[in-house]
């Protein structure tokens, strides 16, 4: 159905949102061959701004991207663990981690998260925080006695009670094991928590002091600074363009 918004882009036309790839399983090409026999001067690819979702700021911010994007999950878990960091009395560099440790789960993917997380925050975190992000996908996996870290049991829950994670992330704990800021990335291991309380509001502004001094926010905006990962900022702007 066509609506009529003139304040959006393609503006009287049917817009179709083919879901990206990545997210279609077994992907034989029938969704797309069936949306592009649809095409007609009314009917075109959803681009740009869409009506479905709240328009970003056109310089918009780390926490814009909490406010009008993530899904609640993520938002309150990222949130929360950062919260929970605050008040244990943690370093800044690690209430950042654990603010930003999931944000690729926020919109844009989960498999591989850490990496996806670390990439897409790299540019703008000092790169102790960068790795311990990334790191934290397999030390999530690695129980450690000395500071009272077990496996978790969200994770039983989730994958089973057989699962072994892959060799890669198993070389990935062993290395990081090694690593000078392994006690970094183990405190936002420590700190991620799996309460995932609906009602639990934490406002975001809380934190905007601690990313003032530990996010280099572009003055452009996110997605619009040039940066190696500004697309990765605009896919999660505009998630459902075609091209
Ligand atoms: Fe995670
Ligand atoms: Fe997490």
């Amino acid at each position: 159905m066509a609506d009529d918004d003139n304040t959006y882009p393609q503006a009287g036309k049917r817009r179709m949102t083919l879901p990206p790839p990545v997210a279609m399983a077994a992907n034989d090409g029938a969704l797309e061959r069936e949306m592009l026999a649809q095409m007609d001067p009314d009917t075109v690819f959803m681009m740009g701004d869409m009506p479905k979702l709240e328009k970003m700021p056109q310089k918009p911010t780390l926490l814009d991207f909490f406010r009008y994007r993530f899904g609640k999950v993520t938002y309150n878990h990222l949130l929360q663990s950062a919260k929970l960091a605050l008040d244990g009395g943690h370093d800044e560099k690690i209430v950042m981690a654990c603010l930003l440790h999931d944000i690729s789960n926020g919109c844009l993917i989960r498999t591989d998260h850490g990496y996806w997380s670390a990439q897409l925050v790299r540019p703008y975190v000092s790169e102790e925080v960068a790795w311990a992000i990334e790191k934290h996908q397999a030390l999530r996996f690695l129980p450690d006695e000395s500071v009272g870290y077990g496996y978790p049991e969200a994770y039983t829950k989730y994958f089973g009670e057989d699962y072994v994670p892959p060799p890669h992330i198993q070389r990935e704990m062993r290395e990081a094991c090694e690593h000078r800021w392994y006690m970094t990335c183990r405190i936002v291991t420590m700190n991620d928590v799996y309460s995932f309380q609906d009602d639990v509001a934490i406002e975001p502004e809380l934190f905007e002091d601690i990313i003032g001094r530990n996010f280099k926010q572009p003055e452009e905006g996110l997605g619009f600074d040039g940066s190696p990962t500004a697309h990765m900022w605009r896919t999660m702007i505009w998630p459902n363009n075609f091209l």
